[in-house]
């Protein structure tokens, strides 16, 4: 069974990713291509602007299929986000299987059907409906891409575990530049998504069911499951939600 490299020396060489189960297993080459050899036209036509001010969170979707061609280049620009290191300790996998898609939601839904039972729980019927709501919609559309990240320890992690600063003072001291690493990929697989014309969702609700998802798509520990993005042609007008100006969130000093 393959697993996924534990990310020692990733930045040196992308490792493979997944054994393969029925659903598309992404590998890594060992060449990373030049933003020349993206293939896709579209994406290359599509305006910065237009693409990240149009975007917005999707949670319907046509049944049309996306093509892998087009999953390809998302991902190819995907890959361009700045990472830690450039360690690259993101992974993709890209599930078009209606059956996997389909025990995926059940793994999310047995997942909120054990926190139901929580005494701590009891009467928050609503709440866990819309959890379950806001964590399973991924299933209605054609593509369901999750994503996984890899180990990464950089040397100043390294060097405060030496000295033995627990995880939660680490995480205060280091801020996660993994997972602020493979958010800043997700939001470009996000916006690549909509320059091609489809709709996406970034959602970690479903990551409440990392174990069984994981076990279900052959990936392996240390991977681990971060998010899930459904994407597919959106089946409604899609309208960017509102923001704060600038003025509001940013300060000079
Ligand atoms: C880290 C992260 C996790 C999210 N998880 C979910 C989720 O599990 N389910 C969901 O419906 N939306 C999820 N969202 C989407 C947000 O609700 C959405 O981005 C936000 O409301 C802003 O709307 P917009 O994406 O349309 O601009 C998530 C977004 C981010 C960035």
């Amino acid at each position: 069974m393959q697993t996924i490299d534990p990310g020692a020396g990733a930045a040196r060489r992308p490792p493979r990713l997944v054994k393969r189960r029925g659903v598309a297993a992404a590998a890594a080459s060992d060449s990373i291509p030049a933003m020349s050899d993206v293939p896709s036209e579209p994406l290359s036509q599509a305006g910065l602007l237009a693409a990240v001010q149009g975007r917005a969170s999707v949670r319907r979707f046509l049944a049309e299929p996306v093509p892998r061609e087009d999953v390809t280049a998302m991902v190819e620009l995907a890959v361009r986000a700045a990472n830690a290191g450039n360690a690259q300790m993101w992974r993709f996998v890209a599930v078009d299987d209606a059956a996997t898609q389909a025990a995926m939601r059940r793994a999310v839904d047995e997942a909120i059907d054990e926190m139901a039972t929580w005494p701590e729980l009891a009467g928050r019927g609503k709440d866990l409906q819309a959890l379950r709501v806001y964590a399973t919609f991924f299933v209605e559309a054609p593509l369901v891409m999750a994503v996984f990240g890899l180990p990464y320890v950089s040397r100043a992690d390294e060097m405060l575990l030496a000295h033995g600063v627990g995880v939660a003072d680490r995480d205060r001291l280091r801020a996660r530049p993994d997972l602020q690493s493979i958010g800043a990929a997700v939001q470009l697989l996000c916006t690549a998504a909509h320059a091609l014309g489809y709709g996406s969702c970034w959602m970690t609700a479903p990551v409440l069911a990392a174990p069984a998802i994981e076990e279900l798509l052959g990936v392996r520990p240390p991977a681990k499951l971060v998010a899930v993005v459904p994407i597919g042609r959106p089946a409604a007008a899609v309208t960017p939600t509102s923001r704060r100006r600038a003025a509001e969130v940013l300060e000079f000093r």
